[in-house]
């Protein structure tokens, strides 16, 4: 799996760092009120290690309602539309609710969670995602907390695929361009 990246985007280490401060960011907005009935809905699959590590540094209680969006099949990231694959079976209505997801990208996949959500009418809606890539992302959809700016490379690990693997790799690396089928 190693010898597939062209090179390693961000460690481990700084990840888990700025995991906690994300965790952090998060509890002082909710506060100890807002966060009685926080809903968190993680966008599957991608998100999938992101929010184990972020939830286990938030100190309060909440529900978890997941989500499984499906957007992209192969190597581009352009195109394709989003589907909702598994919807949410949490009434979100008139609780706040923190949508989790992995990258956000040209922003279709939050901005179809979004209208899905917004529609069930939740006290409030956050997002946080754990990448941004500003080149590409759209000005009006903004992310509450974001982990990390990067360029626009194809990334994978910790969450993160390509055609569903390298999910398992612990850092976030750029894969190599001959690993693209
Ligand atoms: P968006 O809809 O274009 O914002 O794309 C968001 C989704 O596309 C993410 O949840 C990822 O699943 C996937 N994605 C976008 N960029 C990358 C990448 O660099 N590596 C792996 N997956 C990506
Ligand atoms: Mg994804």
């Amino acid at each position: 799996m190693e010898r597939d990246l062209a090179r390693i985007l961000i460690p481990r280490d700084e990840i888990q760092r700025r995991v906690g401060e994300l965790a952090t960011e998060i509890a002082e907005t909710y506060g100890e009120e807002d966060a009685h009935g926080l809903v968190i809905v993680p966008v599957l699959a991608g998100s999938i290690i992101f929010v184990a590590d972020l939830i286990r540094c938030l100190p309060f209680k909440m529900n978890i309602g997941l989500m499984t969006i499906s957007r992209y099949r192969g190597k581009t990231t352009e195109g394709g539309d989003t589907k909702v694959v598994q919807d949410l079976d949490v009434d979100i209505r008139n609780r706040h609710v923190l949508v989790v997801d992995d990258i956000l990208d040209t922003g279709k996949t939050l901005r179809t969670v979004g209208e899905q959500l917004r529609k069930r009418q939740p006290a409030s809606l956050r997002i946080c995602t754990l990448l941004r890539k500003p080149a590409k992302a759209p000005k009006d959809l903004v992310a509450d907390f974001v982990g990390f700016d990067i360029e626009d490379a194809f990334v994978v690990g910790y969450g993160l695929d390509y055609n569903d693997q390298y999910r398992n790799w612990p850092d976030i690396g750029v894969l190599k361009a001959e690993c693209y089928q």
